[in-house]
C-alpha cells in the first residue's frame, strides 16, 4: 500500500481497551481526515449516531454491548456503511451473526499496520464507490430534468425562429420591422445554443458515432484553440503518436475540448500561465476507476484519454462536489452548463473523469474513453479526423 495515501474519511474506531485504541490512532492518524474514539459498544453507538462516520473499526468482545450487537445497532440506520470487525477469538462462533450483519472486513489481533491499512483502503473504495454512484443517480435526474426541459424549449424555438423567417422573407427590404426581427432571431438562435447543451448535459445531443482520431481532431482545432487563448497564456499539445482510433462523435468531442479550453483560460484569467493539452493511452484498475467520475458499470481495462491542464486557480473539495451540476456556476448567473454537458457527453461515450486540482495550483481534467481492441488495433496516423 502506497505508505503516503490519505483518504478523506472518518473513522469511529471502538475498543474497550485503550492500549489498542492508541495503537489504532497511530497506524491511522496520517491516513484518514478524522478518528473518533468509543470505548465500548454502547458509547460507539452513541458516537456513530452523532457523528455518522464513513467506516466503522470495532473490536469484538466488548463489555455491556459487544462489536456484533452495535454493529447490528448501527446498521439498522446505515445499511451500507463498512464495517470492520478486529477479533482475538480463536473460535468463529461468531462468524453466522458476523456475516447475517454484513461485516465488510475481518482483521486478526494483534493488529498488523499493513493489514489495517488494506482494510482500510478497501473500506474507502467502497465509500468513495457509493458516493460517486449517488452523485451519477444525482447528475443523471438532473439531466433527465434538464433535457426535458430543453426537448420542449427547442420546440417553442423552431416556431419562433420559422415564424420570424417568414415574417423577415414577406417584408420590403426598407421595413424598419426588420431590424427588430433580427433581434428576435439572434435571441432565438442563443436561446437554441443554451437548449443544445442542456440536451448534451441528459447525453441527448443527438448522436453520429464516427472512427475518429482524437490527435487530428486537435491539429483541426489547434488556430481555433490558440486564438481562444489571451497573450500571456502558453498552449501547449502533447500528443501520444500511437493513439488508437475512438468510436465516438467527433462534433461533441469537439465540444468537450471547447469547453475544458474555456474554463481553463477562465481559471487562468488575467496572469501568465500555461494550459497543456495532452492525449495518451493508459490502463485503469478498479483503484483508479473508483477515483473518476462516471456513470454505472464502467469497466477495468484501456483507455484512451484527453487531458486539458491548467495553471489556474484551481478548485476546492466544494466546488468539485458540485462542478458537473447543471447551472452550477463560480462566474457570472445563467452560465453553468460546460461542465454537466461535458459529463453528458462522456457518460454517452461510456467514459470516465479523473479530476486533480489544488485552490490556487490549477486543475488537470483527464477525459477517459474505453479503447475496445477493435479500435485499438488501428492506429493513428490514418485519414479519418
Ligand atoms: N479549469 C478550471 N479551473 C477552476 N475552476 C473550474 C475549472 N473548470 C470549471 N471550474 C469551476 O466549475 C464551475 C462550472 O463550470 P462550467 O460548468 O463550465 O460553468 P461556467 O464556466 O459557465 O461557470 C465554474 O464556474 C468554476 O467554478
Ligand atoms: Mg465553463
Amino acid at each position: 500500500m502506497n505508505p503516503a495515501a490519505k483518504y478523506p474519511v472518518s473513522i469511529l474506531c471502538v475498543d474497550d481497551e485503550p492500549a489498542n485504541t492508541d495503537l489504532i490512532k497511530r497506524h491511522l492518524a496520517a491516513c484518514v481526515d478524522e478518528i473518533i474514539v468509543a470505548a465500548d459498544g454502547q458509547q460507539g453507538h452513541e458516537l456513530f449516531l452523532k457523528h455518522l462516520p464513513d467506516m466503522v473499526l470495532t473490536d469484538l468482545m466488548m463489555p455491556y454491548v459487544d462489536g456484533l450487537q452495535m454493529s447490528r445497532m448501527v446498521r439498522s440506520v446505515a445499511p451500507k456503511v463498512p464495517i470492520i470487525l478486529m477479533t482475538s477469538c480463536s473460535s468463529i462462533d461468531f462468524l453466522p451473526e458476523a456475516i447475517d450483519i454484513g461485516i465488510t472486513q475481518f482483521l486478526p489481533k494483534p493488529l498488523l499496520k499493513n493489514k489495517l491499512l488494506t482494510a482500510v483502503k478497501r473500506c474507502y473504495e467502497t465509500v468513495e464507490l457509493e458516493r460517486r454512484l449517488l452523485n451519477a443517480q444525482k447528475l443523471e435526474s438532473l439531466g433527465v430534468l434538464a433535457g426535458g426541459v430543453a426537448h420542449n424549449f427547442n420546440n417553442i424555438l423552431t416556431a419562433i425562429i420559422g415564424n420570424t423567417d417568414l415574417a423577415l422573407n414577406l417584408l420590403p427590404p426598407s421595413s424598419p420591422v426588420k431590424e427588430y426581427l433580427k433581434i428576435i432571431e439572434n435571441s432565438a438562435f442563443r436561446a437554441a445554443g443554451i437548449a443544445k447543451q442542456m440536451m448534451d448535459c441528459a447525453g441527448k445531443g443527438g448522436f453520429k458515432i464516427d472512427q475518429i482520431n482524437i490527435n487530428l481532431m486537435l491539429d483541426g482545432m489547434r488556430e481555433m484553440l490558440q486564438f481562444t487563448v489571451p497573450k500571456g497564456v502558453a498552449i501547449r499539445f502533447i500528443l501520444d503518436d500511437q493513439l488508437p482510433y475512438l468510436k465516438a462523435d467527433s462534433e461533441q468531442m469537439r465540444q468537450i475540448v471547447t469547453n475544458l479550453v474555456i474554463n481553463a483560460v477562465e481559471a487562468v484569467e488575467n496572469r501568465d500561465g500555461s494550459i497543456t493539452i495532452s492525449t495518451g493511452i493508459m490502463e485503469c484498475d478498479h483503484a483508479y476507476l473508483v477515483d473518476c467520475w462516471h456513470d454505472n458499470g464502467v469497466e477495468e481495462g484501456r483507455y484512451v484519454f484527453l487531458e486539458i491542464a491548467d495553471t489556474g486557480c484551481g478548485m476546492d473539495k466544494e466546488i468539485i462536489a458540485k462542478l458537473f451540476d447543471p447551472f452550477f456556476s463560480t462566474k457570472f448567473i445563467g452560465r453553468g452548463l460546460g461542465m454537466a454537458a461535458v459529463f453528458g457527453i462522456v457518460r454517452s461515450h461510456k467514459g470516465a473523469i479523473h479530476i486533480v486540482s489544488t485552490p490556487g495550483a490549477g486543475s488537470t481534467f483527464r477525459i477517459l474513453f474505453p479503447a475496445s481492441a477493435e479500435t485499438a488495433a488501428c492506429l493513428a496516423g490514418g485519414s479519418h479526423a
